[in-house]
């Protein structure tokens, strides 16, 4: 992973930039004037050099006293600098040149600044490979020219003192730099150090351990958010201790109102169970004096009015048992009671019992045991019965034409079967929305239509939880208009040596 510079490397790096940066501009401008000051004041000097020689010639020129104006040259070639000092005839041809052999005599010269000087009338200058040259003409009068003077200096000591100019500011700027440096650094230890420490104290925080004490960040705007920083710490601990009061208080009303539900659906479950066992000791009595009267002689009034307190009897005994069942899941003492039985027995004699009569031919009611499906299993028997026999009853109560069927499927694996019993009708189907809901106790998919065929809403409940005591479930599938499917899916130990009877 790349590391990021620290706060204290990009200040320390960005004041140096600065600093150099500044330091090379006031260099670069003060050698670059310093030499155009140096360069103006050499110019200067060189043209009153020749002004003063050409007023010097100007007698001898008119004389053509040559000895006198060698003379006169000689005196200003033997100055600082000085390369060449000519004085020329009207026509530019050289008279002397201030030497003793004076190899120019006679001829004529052509340079440019001569040319320009003879134009203009002027004294001109000109830089031409570190020679200063100078030219200008002798005048008598405004009107009668005597001749010319050109000077050439050599710029080797003005270069010479640039470049010194240029070693000492360089020497100067890189002192500075160098101490500007050290000062950057000073300030970026002091401008850094408080949020440093600000900065550990957060991670302090932030993995658990460290004081909570804010460390001392000075007065200025660190010092400032430091404090801020110990402000918002203490408004986060108070409302940490806060919300820890509030949890606490929640989950203890929590509890409280749980144990309190418990025991009242405890209570109710208990009350259930108790009043319709209380109930069903009477209601077999009540039963049983009712066949007893059957048998005596009445006459068919009577034993109209016998066989309904029968019939009556027989529904709310069913109910009552539902009822029973439903609290004795709910308070948890249901206890299954396992032995070997023979499924496909168990279900043709349902399926046999359960049948219409074959006068009220609106349904037929069949069973489909597949041949190698496993029949010998271990299992309660009763409660089996009691889950097929609501499944078939749901399937036939509400399907007014058509067929029911029972399907069995599964195989064996190991020493289990798994297996699944599918109770499909052709009746009107249950909408996606009740599906769910007709699995809860009491519950029914169309009130109006129970209420035509009766039945507590209790029964899938019922037979749903027994399906999950042993292990198993139930699920139901249903296309309204077309019909439904009721699943019992479960997996059973298998009772290997099972006579089949
Ligand atoms: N095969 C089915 N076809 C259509 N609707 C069904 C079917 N099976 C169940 N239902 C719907 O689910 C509801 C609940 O069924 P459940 O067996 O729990 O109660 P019930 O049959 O009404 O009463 P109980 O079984 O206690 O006599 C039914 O009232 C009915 O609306
Ligand atoms: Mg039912």
């Amino acid at each position: 992973m790349i590391s990021m510079p620290s706060l204290r490397a990009k200040l320390v790096a960005y004041t140096i930039l600065i600093v150099l940066a500044v330091a090379g501009a006031v260099s670069a401008i003060s050698v670059s004037l310093s030499y155009r000051a140096s360069f103006a004041a050499f110019e200067r000097h060189t043209v009153v050099l020749a002004r003063t020689l050409g007023e010097a010639v100007l007698e001898p020129l008119y004389e053509l006293n040559i000895k006198l104006m060698r003379q006169q040259a000689s005196s200003v070639l033997a100055s600082e600098g000085a390369l060449r000092v000519m004085i020329l005839d009207a026509g530019t041809r050289v008279l002397t040149d201030g030497t003793d052999e004076n190899p120019l005599r006679g001829k004529r010269l052509n340079a440019p600044h001569l040319l320009q000087a003879r134009e203009t009338a002027a004294w001109v200058t000109r830089l031409q490979d570190g020679v200063l040259l100078v030219a200008g003409p002798v005048q008598a009068t405004a009107d009668r020219r005597l001749g010319y003077v050109v000077l050439e200096f050599s710029t080797a000591r003005l270069d010479a003192e640039w470049m010194k100019h240029i070693r000492q500011t360089l020497l100067l700027s890189g002192v500075c730099a160098f101490l500007a440096s050290i000062a950057a650094v000073i300030m970026a230890s002091r401008i850094t150090r408080p949020i440093q420490r600000l900065t550990d104290f957060a991670a302090g925080i932030r993995s658990g351990g460290g004081k909570r004490e804010v460390p001392d960040c000075g007065n200025d705007e660190v010092g400032r958010l430091a404090e801020a920083f110990a402000g918002v710490l203490t408004h986060l601990d108070r409302s940490n201790t806060e919300l820890k009061a509030l949890a606490s208080s929640l989950e203890n009303q929590v509890k409280e109102r749980t144990r309190a539900a418990e025991a009242g659906s405890k209570a109710k479950s208990e009350f259930l169970a108790t009043m319709s066992h209380e109930i069903r000791t009477p209601m077999n009595a009540v039963l049983g004096m009712a066949s007893l009267l059957e048998e005596t002689g009445l006459n068919e009034e009577q034993a109209l009015y016998a066989r309904t307190i029968a019939e009556s009897g027989e529904a709310l005994l069913e109910i009552i048992n539902g009822i029973l069942d439903f609290s004795r899941i709910d308070t948890g003492k249901l206890e299954l009671q396992t032995a070997p039985l023979d499924l496909r027995e168990l279900l043709t004699a349902v399926v046999r019992l359960l049948s219409p009569k074959p006068d009220e031919d609106r349904v037929t009611l069949r069973l489909d045991y597949g041949p190698d499906v496993p029949s010998a299993i271990v299992g309660d028997e009763a409660r089996i019965r009691q889950i097929i026999v609501n499944l078939i009853g749901n399937a036939l109560k509400f399907t007014e034409a058509g067929s029911v069927t029972v399907g069995v499927t599964g195989r064996a694996d190991g020493n289990r079967a798994m297996l699944r019993i599918a109770v499909t009708d052709t009746g009107p189907g249950i909408p996606e929305n009740d599906m769910q809901k007709i699995f809860e106790a009491f519950c029914q998919a169309d009130s109006t239509a129970s209420r035509d065929v009766g039945g507590t809403g209790l029964g899938l409940t019922i037979a749903s939880r027994l399906a999950e005591l042993m292990g198993g479930g139930i699920e139901g599938q249903s296309e309204p208009g077309t019909g439904s499917t009721f699943t019992f899916a479960c997996s059973f130990a298998m009772a290997g040596n099972l006579v089949p009877g």
